[in-house]
């Protein structure tokens, strides 16, 4: 939510950071902009809508020559997304620039302070009390760095800020508390972003910052304090991908790239977790045997797409475990006073590894002693450095703002998990948990497989359903949460109205809902659960018979659910527990065709942003 970038080097630096936004676009792209420092001043450029109009008016107006600039791709929290509101927010002597990721909390108390001193505010913004704070503490004699941790020190909320003094040319500064921020480490020259993206073309190496922590790059040199001043510890790293990663590699929209990704992405999720004697091998799992073994809850906690890769899990977790566990949305977990002690274990699932609700989340299940175990895909994360322990999903870069390989991968995580947490409780035995892995390890293949030979069809459903102005998505068992996240996928990206439900359910009101013509989709589970099968299979002809127009997905042989369905999408037979990775893949094909065919942005779809970084 909100993307930012600050270069300082030797390259044309609006172009460096325009090229960064480009990448960060995703993270919001309400309006965009960018200042750089040239010849003692501050040249602002600013842009509502996508960044592409911030292009067209640095082409019409080119940004002077420099080599020290900040950049902003926003999602709009506070103030309406115009030119005015876009960021940078300069102060009111035009000395000092700054650019914001989150939300100051006290915004309010420090804006009616300055207006009491007489500085005009000219935004609605959270972020433009920021600017003003810095050049009062700039006025005083302070450095920029001296200022920023001055202000840093009065805020409330979540930051990332990056700031630019038009006296002190070759420098720039950034802070963070509860949103993402990255050092990128070039040759000679130095970057600061929300996410290595923006700077994967020019360096690899990158440093993560921590809690409170401020950092000043110049073109040679950074260093990292807290805002008191003191030294503070970072973490170098190197970036594991590269720019073909970040890059859409031929494909018209990110997201299909990232559906066409997904069997070497469950590879990669598997990769070195598999022992060579059918063993499961997660030694990054920084809590002990005897703590695994203590623990009697589950807990999982996410937010939309990663919610419903948990409650995938959920049924295999309990199945193999016999652990109880719930499935609870991050945004309610702490507003309803949960049951959690140090036995539980919290499992957060988030692909970014910086969504607020799920933070929050965390926080809340820390302060009752419970552990805390990360599935994230984006290293050095917030999400993963506050937990105990964490499971990186390796799925690479997820660019798209609708998740698909972020789901899949999650849900083979979770499944990584329940299998370790079984083989600690004794719960399954070598044989079985090497039965599971063998599944696991045949996925990429029929993930393939089923791309192969369903895409087509999910496409031609979207030419005959693009018009549709309702859709409704049946499953059961890990068939349901597939149900929920088929209709996510369809709102978020074609704005059309879409639901899922437990096909249990249908009875119970929604089949109300079902008319003449309703293109309804239906999971149905493979015939080895005889009773559920059947149950699912007499669903079919209960909407069926009520005018719908049924879209089925089963496994291939499934000669019983054949004759009900309008159109059947086969899938390759494997065990219950293995059909949702499956199954989900023809739904977001077909999402993402949908949406395309009415001339969507599908890859940043209307009011959304990746990363959701306010809660
Ligand atoms: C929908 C989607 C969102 C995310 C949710 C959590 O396609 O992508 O529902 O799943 O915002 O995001 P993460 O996993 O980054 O915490």
């Amino acid at each position: 939510m909100c993307g930012i970038v600050g270069y300082v080097g030797p390259q044309q630096a609006s172009g460096v950071v325009l090229g960064g936004l480009k990448r960060m676009e995703y993270r919001g792209y309400d309006s965009a902009g960018v200042a750089v420092a040239a010849d003692g001043q501050l040249v602002v450029a600013k842009k509502a809508g996508k960044l592409v109009n911030l292009e067209r008016e640095i082409e019409a107006n080119p940004m002077p020559t420099s080599g020290t600039a900040i950049g902003h791709t926003r999602w709009a929290t506070h103030g309406a997304p115009n030119d005015v509101n876009a960021h940078p927010h300069t102060s009111t002597s035009g000395r000092v620039s700054v650019i914001h990721n989150g939300i100051i909390e006290n915004f309010l108390p420090l804006r009616r302070e300055l207006e009491a001193a007489g500085v005009v505010l000219t935004s609605q913004t959270d972020t433009e009390v920021v600017a003003h704070l810095l050049a009062a503490e700039l006025d005083q004699g302070a450095t920029l760095v001296e200022a920023m941790r001055g202000a840093c020190r009065r805020l409330e909320g979540a930051f990332t800020l990056v700031a630019l003094d038009a006296q002190q040319p070759g420098t720039v500064v950034a802070a963070r508390r509860n949103s993402p921020l990255v050092v990128g480490l070039g040759e000679g020259e130095n970057f600061v972003a929300s996410d290595v993206a923006a700077f994967i073309e020019h360096t690899r190496e990158a440093v993560e910052l921590g809690q409170d922590q401020v950092v000043v790059i110049t073109a040679d040199d950074w260093e990292v304090t807290d805002f008191d001043g003191s030294p503070a510890p970072s973490t170098r790293y190197r970036v594991e991908w590269d720019l073909t990663a970040a890059e859409k590699g031929g494909h018209d929209w990110f997201m299909r790239k990232e559906i066409f990704e997904q069997p070497k992405a469950v590879a990669d999720t598997l990769l070195g977790r598999l022992g060579p004697d059918g063993s499961l091998v997660l030694d990054e799992i920084r809590l002990s045997r005897d703590e695994l073994r203590s623990i009697d809850k589950i807990i999982i906690i996410a937010c939309g797409t990663a919610s419903y890769a948990g409650l995938v899990a959920k049924y295999a977790i309990e199945h193999w475990t016999r652990i109880p566990c719930e499935v609870e949305l991050a945004s309610e977990f702490r507003y309803r006073d949960p049951i959690v002690s140090p036995q539980t274990l919290v499992v957060a699932i988030s692909q970014s590894g910086e969504t607020a609700d799920t933070l929050m989340a965390i926080r809340h299940a820390k302060a009752q002693r419970a552990k805390v175990l990360a599935i994230c895909n984006t290293n050095g994360s917030t999400i993963p450095r506050e937990s105990d322990a964490v499971i990186y999903t390796h799925a690479g870069p997820e660019i798209a703002v609708a998740s698909t390989k972020g789901f899949l991968t999650q849900v083979v995580a979770c499944y990584l998990l329940g299998l370790y947490l079984a083989q600690v409780h004794g719960t399954k035995f070598g044989d079985e948990i090497a039965a599971v892995l063998a599944e696991l390890e045949a996925l990429p293949a029929q993930i393939q497989q089923v791309l192969d030979t369903t895409t087509e069809q999910a496409m031609a459903l979207a030419r005959e359903l693009v018009d549709a102005p309702s859709v409704l998505f049946l499953g059961r068992h890990v068939g349901y949460p597939i149900a929920l996240e088929g209709a996510l996928k369809l709102k978020e990206l074609a704005y059309i109205h879409a639901e899922g439900f437990a096909a249990g359910e249908l009875k119970h009101g929604p089949i109300a809902l079902v008319d003449e013509g309703l293109p309804l989709f239906v999971i149905v589970p493979p015939r080895g659960r005889d009773m559920l099968h059947d149950k699912v299979v007499s669903n079919i002809q209960e909407v069926r018979a009520r005018g719908a127009r049924t879209i089925v997905l089963a496994e291939g042989e499934d000669t019983e659910a054949e004759p009900y369905s309008d159109v059947l999408i086969r899938l390759p037979t494997v065990s219950t527990l293995f059909q949702p990775m499956l199954a989900i893949v023809p739904l977001q094909v077909f999402a993402c065709e949908l949406a395309t065919l009415k001339g969507h942005d599908v890859d940043q779809p209307r009011n959304l942003a990746k990363s959701v970084t306010v809660e």
